[in-house]
């Protein structure tokens, strides 16, 4: 059984389409990762499964119960926020304790589930102290303490570490994933960042303008992204885009020059007409001017990344990212040819955007 099941799920706004018939399968103890550009509709795709918003159609059913109908508190979910929503006035221990007590769960039990939580987000040392006197990694520690002490089997979080610095996120990113797996709870998390997407998701859903594009594992939605939205909002530095057209034969031609497409596994085979190659800075290789299979092209300028660098080329008339080594960008030639791997490259129909 599916731990959430969303089915056909709509949502507008004032006559705007927000959610366009979303399906989606979470199972029990996943960490599903829901990522998109802002305003794509995650948060609200999230409130409608905590049920903070009522969907104009569909079902949301979970862990076998269709709750579409139901209150959030009656739906047996933890939530965590972007903003802390912390109450400015109670310790920290408090603000773990609050909602215990509302519910009526007896003292003793209350006091044992704090003291869990704050040894398991190493805030003991903190509990008597008010929001104010926390940094804003101590308040989201809290904030994600208040979510656990309900013991809820599934957690919903909306961009929980976007008010963090980029050191802290980044610790705080995996100590998540760790509590995940030693929790096994359900996660649904919203982000706009593609990299705690591809490190924290057991499988990550892409939306685009209130559509799931790709629901799949972090590194297919990298090798082999289901569309041209996707393959351009994962990755970085972003997917290098060619237009042209499939001549039906096995070749993709965009201006004079003609691309042999043997090496790519096509979803659709012996496709023809406008599509759009897309390769990754690391599926190119620098060759001789002139070298079979390779495409003219010069060198803009590199850049030098630590453990690698890039390289930039004009080709095409347009701008290539390439990944290379420290020595091979410090000796770089102005005058190149680029040959493209299309083994690991991506095709895309002009028409649909979809991958071919
Ligand atoms: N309560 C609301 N009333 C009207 N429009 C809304 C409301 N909530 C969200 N929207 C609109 O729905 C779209 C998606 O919003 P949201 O789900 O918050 O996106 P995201 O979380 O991906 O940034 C946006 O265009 C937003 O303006
Ligand atoms: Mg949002």
């Amino acid at each position: 059984m599916s731990s959430i099941s969303l089915r056909q799920i709509k949502k507008s706004f004032g006559g705007l389409i927000i959610l366009h018939s979303i399906d989606m399968e979470i199972e029990k103890g996943e960490f599903v990762v829901i990522l998109g550009p802002s305003g794509c509709g995650k948060s609200t795709l999230l409130n409608v499964i905590a049920g903070l918003d009522e969907c104009d159609e569909g079902q949301t059913v979970i862990e076998g119960k269709d709750v579409s109908g139901l209150e959030p508190s009656e739906r047996g979910l933890a939530m965590v926020f972007q903003s802390y929503a912390l109450f400015p006035a109670m310790t920290a221990r408090r603000n773990l304790s609050f909602g215990m007590e509302i519910a009526g769960t007896p003292k003793a039990t209350v006091a044992e589930k704090v003291a869990w939580v704050a040894k398991l987000l190493q805030i003991e040392a903190l509990l008597d102290r008010k929001p104010a006197q926390l940094s804003g990694g101590q308040r989201q520690r809290v904030a994600i303490g208040r979510a656990l002490v309900r013991s809820s089997s599934i957690c919903l979080f909306d961009e929980p570490l976007s008010n963090l610095d980029a050191k802290l996120r980044a610790e705080t990113r995996v100590e998540l994933k760790q509590l995940h797996e030693t929790l096994g709870s359900t996660m649904i998390y919203v982000t706009h960042d593609q990299i705690e997407a591809m490190t924290m998701a057991d499988r990550v859903a892409v939306m685009h303008k209130g559509k799931v594009e790709q629901f799949a594992h972090p590194q297919s939605i990298y090798e082999k992204p289901a569309s041209l939205f996707v393959a351009g909002f994962v990755g970085s530095p972003a997917m290098n885009f060619i237009e042209g057209r499939l001549d039906g034969s096995g070749r993709f031609v965009t201006g004079d020059i003609s691309v042999d497409t043997g090496d790519y596994a096509f979803e659709e085979p012996w496709a023809s007409g406008d599509a759009v190659l897309g390769v990754r800075s690391e599926d190119i290789s620098v060759v001789d001017c002139g070298a079979p299979r390779s495409i003219p092209a010069t060198l803009a300028f590199t850049e030098l990344l630590g453990a690698d660098a890039l390289g930039w080329f004009d080709c095409l008339g347009k701008r290539f990212s390439v990944r290379l080594g420290i020595e091979a960008a410090r000796s770089m030639r102005k005058e190149v040819g680029l040959r493209f791997n299309m083994a690991t490259a991506s095709i895309f129909s002009k028409a649909t955007e979809r991958r071919l």
